[in-house]
């Protein structure tokens, strides 16, 4: 009772974008470990029923607000109703190529949401936040594994979202010496939490690896077109890191108590320092799951790298954080998922 009663009052967690992808994931975490979790989205990319699953998994509530957050109205009524002390910020648009067709989308929704909600942080006095980036800030890599001291680039519009906001959040550091952020650089997200109720949910066809293998594996699409076998890589593939999407939400938890000690800027890179090929991405699938996954080699994608892992010492310096989850605990999830919902969060 007096438990309850104290996580009620306690200060909340507003996280923006919590139904996506990885904000279910984080707000699992985050409800687990005992905060109070607001989430605000507009349901561009989620649905509702995905937090719905994230209130079944841990037995607890979820403030919902459905809201853009360049809605300055609603971010203020949000922020003065309730005792928020800190911001996980992931809303966001991410695809690629779509950045590159409807670039003043991208411009808008991720710089002008990012400064309308760091407007309300500022007046409602919130200066612990943890920011979604992404590894796309270091282009085309000179050197691997990439350190967070690389040197950054844009090579798409989304790209150059990720560092503008970046650039904003260290700048707003340097005018408040109270500010306190974490951007964190995720490496490749993949995998899903172990109950396969929460996942990744592509609304068209994915454009990511790891969702088009599950998607072929299910049956949803014939085979998988790797990208080019002609990559300086070890079997000619493109190389990534990939990382758990549950190791990935527990860096969020470790960047918000850092921010919680530590004012001031860090950017931090979450990887497992790991490269996997596409090729070795399909034979770990294929051993973990059960499942033939066909393929056949197609033109490289245009904007692609060769290669690309981190080095992640400075998250477990910083954070104390480091990902524990193998590539066959990735695939096992991440099948689970697929398997339990071959249309998403979509009721078939
Ligand atoms: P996602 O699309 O699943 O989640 C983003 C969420 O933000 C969605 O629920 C969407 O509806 C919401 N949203 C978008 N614009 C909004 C707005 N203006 N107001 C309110 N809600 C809004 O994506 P994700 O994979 O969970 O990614 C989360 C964050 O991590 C994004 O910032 C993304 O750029 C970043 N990131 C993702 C990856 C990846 O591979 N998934 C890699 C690096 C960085
Ligand atoms: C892409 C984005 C990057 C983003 C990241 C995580 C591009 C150019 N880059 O990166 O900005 O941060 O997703 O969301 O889109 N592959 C295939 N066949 C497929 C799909 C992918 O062979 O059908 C290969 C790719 O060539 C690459 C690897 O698989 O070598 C991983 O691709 P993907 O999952 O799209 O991630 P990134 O290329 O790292």
């Amino acid at each position: 009772m007096s438990h309850s009663h104290s996580a009620a009052s306690a200060p909340s967690v507003l996280v923006t974008g919590g139904a996506g992808y990885i904000g279910t994931h984080t707000m699992v975490e985050l409800l687990n470990a005992g905060h109070n979790v607001v989430c605000i989205d507009n349901f561009s990319n989620s649905s509702p029923e995905a937090v719905r699953r994230v209130e079944k998994i841990t037995g607890r509530q979820v403030t919902l607000v459905e809201g853009d957050i360049r809605d300055t109205d609603t971010l203020q009524v949000l922020l003065s109703q309730r005792p928020i002390d800190r911001v996980i910020h992931f809303a966001a648009l991410k695809a690629v190529g779509e950045s590159v067709s409807r670039p003043l989308a991208y411009y808008d929704n991720n710089i002008g949401g990012t400064l309308a909600l760091l407007a309300a942080c500022q007046q409602a006095g919130v200066r612990r936040f943890v920011f979604s980036s992404s590894a796309t800030v270091y282009g085309n890599p000179q050197a691997l594994p990439l350190t967070e001291d690389a040197p950054l680039s844009a090579v798409n519009p989304y790209g150059a979202t990720k560092l503008m906001v970046e650039r904003i959040l260290e700048d707003m550091c340097h005018a408040d010496p109270q500010f306190a952020v974490v951007s964190l650089r995720y490496f490749n997200p993949v995998g899903a939490h172990d109950s396969g109720t929460i996942g990744e949910d592509p609304r068209d066809i994915p454009n990511n690896l790891f969702p088009f293998i599950t998607q072929v594996a299910v049956g949803k699409r014939p085979h998988l077109n790797v990208f080019g076998n002609d990559w300086p890589t070890h079997d000619g593939t493109g190389v990534r890191d990939y990382i758990h999407v549950v190791d990935l939400a527990l860096g969020h938890l470790a960047a918000l108590d850092y921010s919680a000690q530590q004012s001031g800027y860090a950017a931090v890179n979450l990887g497992t320092g790991r490269g996997t090929s596409v090729l070795d991405m399909v034979h770990a699938f294929e051993h973990a799951t059960g499942q033939r996954v066909p393929h056949v080699v197609a033109p490289r994608r245009a904007g692609d790298i060769a290669a690309c892992w981190a080095d992640p010492t400075r998250a477990e310096r910083l954070l104390n954080w480091r990902a524990q989850r193998s590539l066959e605990q990735m695939c096992a999830s991440g099948w689970t998922w697929q398997q339990g919902n071959p249309d998403g969060y979509r009721r078939s």
